[in-house]
């Protein structure tokens, strides 16, 4: 107590301009830990955490007036994308902000060298030993451990700040956040040994009524690169646009085997035969050849063969939470999204559409910080990459146990029963997308539920204000009446088949599904559609939801059946025209191509 005592008057002696360098603590946030995380011991102090401050954005009101004016395909700004230099400046920190947060830091003997910032200087990266982390935040870190997967955690349920500090920063973490960041695949034990393709194409073909589009019959049984050109109406098309580029995140430790990828295009794309993709390592990340991931393999394979032969890139970005308690190694247990969006917002070009197939729980995602990481997804909009993420492969649900008698509780200190939706899908800057299965016609997904409902901490954007009160207004009064709400961003956006997809993982084909196939199919098929716009001299796409919910949805197919289980419910139904199960339905390529010329031109 004495030195830190001595140590602040001599600072109060400093007698800086801007202020006092610390005042009383209050507290910043609080949560209660999500179902299933029990506290199991306390940190050890000389675990090394990774601290992410970020610094309010007070300029973000503007970007986002850019980024819809940019994006709506009725203003003469359409398709003007900002540049690096010009998102940065709109997303910098007061300098009141760097001063008094740096002074705080300094106060601690935290030095410029020891930390690392984003390039508009709005996150500050630290890496600090639990206990000094303790004194900074006054709070206590515990070793928590999750009942049914018996991962481990180093987190606080609240921490505090400086009283003065609170107006200066935003958010602080991994103190609060429970996340069990995850592959939207629907479950591993679906992967299943592929049938040998020969064996299908005996099946003779079928129509798609929605569409009249002819589908080989096998397509209704195992879904390749030349079904979902068939379904979505691109066979012939290829690609031929300078400067079109597309990509793929992968977290976890799933790695994107290039040989698997071969004999893929040699099975599926032989026209894409010997082309690879470029890695770029995030953070340190690998792509362990002798190590394939099944979500890596699906994304990579099924965009990448989409779209060839558009410059594809897969990032691996580092980390392989959870913590383990007894390993002293300094474990990153971050979120892998702020290191990926860290590097990516650092680089002067930006793959024009990027999928994840990676998500949550929203609730586990302290709001604050859900927040922040949408406003960062929101700056790569503004330099015209379209984001693309799937909705989740449980329905309205959580996916603990089984869809009708899963209680969905929510974290919220009053035990509720509550859907829950999914993160970053309900991010209103990024489209989500949910899953379909079946050709002809195709329906909602049933094997597993696609992800679907209202977000419970972003309110509905006015993109959607003209659709989504027209499907809540379809449902019978009372339906599901506070189970979710009704006044947040409804997802998903769009979908596309989910199931049954075809990959080759260590050289072995299987059949996987999940809404992790659907987002790669729809990035291969919006960078498609930028090479539509680029070889005509367009700008790209950037962020879809004001072009798909003004002009686009004309252009996807209206999925007619199923619905989205979970809670103990049947969730919603699919219903004509925009629903919170399938959003807008699947692309038709044929009628977006002439959509996205008529827009912008
Ligand atoms: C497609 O497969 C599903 C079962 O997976 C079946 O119910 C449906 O009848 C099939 N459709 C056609 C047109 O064969
Ligand atoms: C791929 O490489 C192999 C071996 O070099 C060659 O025989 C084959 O023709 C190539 N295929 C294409 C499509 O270029
Ligand atoms: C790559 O994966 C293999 C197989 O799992 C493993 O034995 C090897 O240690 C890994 N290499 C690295 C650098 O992680
Ligand atoms: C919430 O309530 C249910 C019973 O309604 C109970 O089984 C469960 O343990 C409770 N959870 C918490 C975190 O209190
Ligand atoms: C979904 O449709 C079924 C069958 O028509 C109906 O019984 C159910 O009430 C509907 N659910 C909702 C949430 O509208």
């Amino acid at each position: 107590m004495a030195p830190s005592l001595r140590l602040l008057l001599a600072l109060l002696c400093a007698a800086p301009a801007f202020g006092l360098p610390t005042s009383p603590y209050e507290v910043k946030e609080s949560v209660n830990p999500p179902h299933g995380w029990v506290q199991h011991s306390t940190a050890p102090p000389e675990h090394s955490i990774e601290l992410r401050i970020g610094l309010p954005q007070p300029n973000f009101g503007i970007l986002e007036s850019h980024l819809y004016e940019v994006s709506d395909p009725d203003h003469h700004r359409y398709g003007q994308h900002l540049s690096k230099e010009e998102v940065e400046e709109l997303v910098a920190p007061h300098p009141g902000s760097l001063d008094a947060v740096d002074e705080w830091l300094a106060f601690h003997g935290i030095q410029e060298e020891d930390i690392s910032r984003s390039p508009a200087k709005d996150w500050i990266t630290l890496s600090l030993p639990v206990e000094l982390v303790e004194k900074m935040l006054d709070t206590k870190y515990h070793v928590w451990k999750h009942t049914k997967t018996g991962d481990y955690i180093v987190r606080t349920t609240s921490y505090s700040l400086p009283i003065h500090l609170h107006e200066h920063v935003d958010v602080i973490q991994p103190t609060t956040m429970f996340s069990q960041f995850k592959p939207f695949r629907s479950t591993i034990s679906k992967v299943e040994a592929a049938p040998a393709t020969s064996a299908t194409d005996s099946l003779g073909s079928l129509v798609n009524p929605a569409t009249g589009l002819t589908i080989d019959a096998s397509c209704n049984v195992t879904i390749t690169v030349s079904c979902l050109q068939q379904l979505y109406n691109a066979v012939g098309f290829t690609p031929s646009a300078k400067g079109n580029s597309i990509g793929i995140t992968g977290y976890l430790e799933e790695f994107a085997s290039i040989a698997d990828l071969e004999a893929f295009f040699v099975q599926q794309v032989p026209t894409a035969e010997n082309s690879s993709f470029k890695f770029v390592s995030v953070n340190g990340g690998i792509n362990n050849q002798s190590d394939p991931g099944f979500e890596a393999s699906l994304d990579v394979q099924f965009a990448f063969g989409l779209s060839h032969p558009i410059p594809p890139t897969f990032f691996s970005t580092a980390g392989s939470p959870p913590f383990i308690a007894d390993d002293d190694t300094p474990t990153n247990t971050n979120e892998p999204y702020l290191n990926w969006l860290d590097f990516i917002l650092s680089q002067e070009k930006i793959p024009l559409s990027i999928s994840t197939s990676y998500g949550d729980d929203e609730q586990t995602v302290p709001e604050s910080f859900a927040k922040r990481v949408c406003a960062d997804f929101a700056q790569l909009g503004a330099r015209g990459t379209s984001l693309i993420f799937s909705s989740g492969d449980h329905g309205v649900g959580d996916g603990d146990s089984n869809p009708a008698t899963q209680t969905c509780f929510t974290n919220n200190g009053k035990n509720e029963t509550k859907f829950i939706p999914t993160f970053p899908a309900t991010c209103p800057f990024v489209t989500s997308v949910g899953a379909t299965d079946n050709v002809a016609p195709e329906v909602a997904v049933s094997r597993f539920f696609s992800g679907g409902g209202f977000s419970n901490y972003f309110s509905r954007p006015s993109y959607q204000d003209p659709t989504v009160p027209n499907f809540l207004s379809k449902l019978a009064p009372g339906t599901f009446e506070g189970l979710f709400n009704p006044n947040g961003r409804g997802f998903p956006d769009v979908s596309a088949q989910g199931d049954r997809f075809e990959i080759i993982v260590g050289g072995q084909a299987f059949l996987i599904g999940g809404t992790s196939a659907s987002a790669p199919t729809v990035n291969g098929f919006i960078s498609l559609l930028n090479d539509v716009r680029l070889s005509k001299g367009l700008p790209s796409l950037g962020f879809l939801n004001p072009f798909i919910y003004k002009k686009g949805f004309a252009g996807f197919t209206d999925i007619l059946s199923g619905h989205n289980s979970g809670c103990g419910t049947t969730g919603f139904n699919v219903t004509k025209g925009w629903d919170p199960v399938t959003g807008f339905g699947t692309p038709n390529f044929g009628k977006l191509k002439e959509l996205v010329l008529e827009t912008g031109a």
